[in-house]
């Protein structure tokens, strides 16, 4: 395949040689010429592991060139694909200014010419920005509609300076949000030499992968920095800590924790993160990142208040009172604290759970409930038909079998809040008719 490349930084470079490595005929363009004589020599004009060999051998035997010339890269191109930079602003929000000249210049190309070319987005730009400021200066200067006069991709990347040539053969993944079955088409041929899962997505949705992919990289080192310096602040070695840490692959280094729900409570998580905060408050460091989870988890529960209110409702059945599904345990319960809320804004509440609605174990948490929910033994149903027959409005609270049928039913004639995830039809949207989910 004739492969275009829009900027020759870390991202482009190494994306031109290795697209040339796996056989395809590579151009490179870039605004600066000193980068593009550099690698028209057979030099990186990046350092990068390995880079300098590839690109020679590559330069040598006519795989990869370089120009400063659109006309030239559009002539080349049967697929284009654009890594120009998107530093930040002074705001925080991106700078799309190469992005917006790039999309420009190559819709203005695209308007000469009657050839079906897929243009590939690289660069990292928030969801919302790809379709409304690209797609849409590509359609504006081209005279042309995306997905049907040229395609449009985005393929997020995921390599690391440094290792970078290493990632790009051996990728977590590989990721294809594309306009058109045709373009997708190609892009699978270009990536079918790399042997990564392959996903395909919305546009949106795969931007927003990688935003989170970088979110937790740098949330992992914070966290990590902040396990060192509490360590280090006890005489502990933090580097024995994190290597065992680091062997839990069932909790820790796992798919668990990282599906969007509800708040976490328990009788553990958050008395140790607490019990975290108050010791770190002695030792004279701090850890922002580990001080700052509890209240985040406060403004979940707040945040699923606030979607409860929109509905204007004051009869409220909740499926699901423990902290989690499968336990009889209210112990710091972020259900218990909605609830609360709820009955200090005057609604009626009624709750069933299956596992608090034997004698035996409210009475076992009594000291608790005291404590807690006063008025659980007048809000509890014994039946289902009971919370039903009383309530406009249904919360899911846990994710049994049994509330994953029954949110079909109810759909109909309840309003429904979902914090647990019951909803497993994908035609149902969030915020549609009368269901919403918390984080979906
Ligand atoms: N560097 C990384 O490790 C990394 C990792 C993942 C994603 N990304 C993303 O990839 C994108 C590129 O990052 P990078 O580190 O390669 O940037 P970079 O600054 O190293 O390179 C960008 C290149 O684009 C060129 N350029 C700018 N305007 C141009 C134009 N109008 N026409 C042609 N070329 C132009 C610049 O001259 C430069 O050579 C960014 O969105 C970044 O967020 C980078």
């Amino acid at each position: 395949m004739r492969i275009g490349i829009f900027g020759l930084g870390h991202i482009g470079c190494v994306s031109a040689v290795c697209f040339a490595q796996t056989g395809h005929t590579v151009m490179g363009y870039d605004i600066n010429r000193e980068k593009v004589a550099q690698l028209n020599q057979g030099l990186s004009p990046v350092l990068e592991k390995d880079i300098d060999l590839f690109i020679n051998e590559q330069v040598q035997n006519g795989n990869l060139k370089a120009t400063d010339q659109i006309q030239n890269i559009m002539d080349h191109s049967e697929v284009i694909i654009i890594c120009v930079d998107t530093p930040s602003n002074g705001s925080g929000s991106i700078n799309l200014q190469a992005v917006k000249i790039v999309c420009r210049d190559i819709g203005k190309e695209l308007r000469k010419r009657d050839r079906f070319v897929v243009i590939t987005l690289r660069s990292t730009i928030m969801p919302e920005l790809i379709k409304s400021v690209a797609v849409s200066i590509l359609e504006k200067n081209s005279n042309k509609i995306c997905g049907r006069d040229f395609g449009f991709v985005y393929n997020p990347e995921f390599l690391r300076e440094g290792t970078a040539i290493d990632d790009f053969f051996h990728p977590p993944r590989t990721i294809i949000a594309a306009s058109d079955c045709t373009s997708e088409r190609i892009m699978e041929d270009i990536y079918s030499a790399i042997d990564a899962p392959l996903f395909k997505m919305t546009i949106e949705e795969a931007a927003m992968v990688k935003y989170a992919d970088n979110a937790f990289h740098a949330v992992k080192v914070a966290f990590a920095n902040e396990i060192g310096r509490f360590c280090k602040a006890q005489g502990i070695d933090s580097r024995k800590v994190m290597d065992v840490f680091v062997q839990d692959y069932k909790l820790n280094l796992s798919p668990y924790y990282l599906k969007p729900g509800f708040a976490f409570g328990g009788s553990c998580l958050p008395k140790d993160l607490r019990a975290i905060v108050h010791q770190v408050s002695k030792l004279n460091i701090t850890t922002p990142l580990l001080k700052s989870v509890m209240t985040s988890n406060d403004e979940h529960v707040d945040y699923a208040l606030r979607m409860l209110e929109k509905y204007h409702v004051k009869r409220v059945g909740i499926l699901g009172l423990s902290f989690k599904t499968g336990t009889d345990d209210l112990r710091e319960s972020p259900i218990v604290g909605f609830v609360n809320h709820l009955l200090q804004n005057d609604y009626k509440v009624k709750i069933y759970d299956r596992f608090l609605a034997q004698p035996h174990v409210i009475e076992s948490t009594r000291k608790y409930i005291k404590l807690q929910l006063p008025d659980l033994k007048g809000l509890l149903c014994t039946t289902l038909e009971e919370l039903l027959d009383s309530s406009e409005l249904i919360v899911f609270a846990h994710s049994t079998q049994e509330h994953r049928d029954l949110v079909k039913t109810l759909r109909k004639s309840y309003k429904i809040i979902d914090l647990a995830g019951v909803n497993e039809e994908e035609t149902i949207l969030t915020g549609e008719g009368n269901y919403e989910g918390i984080c979906w």
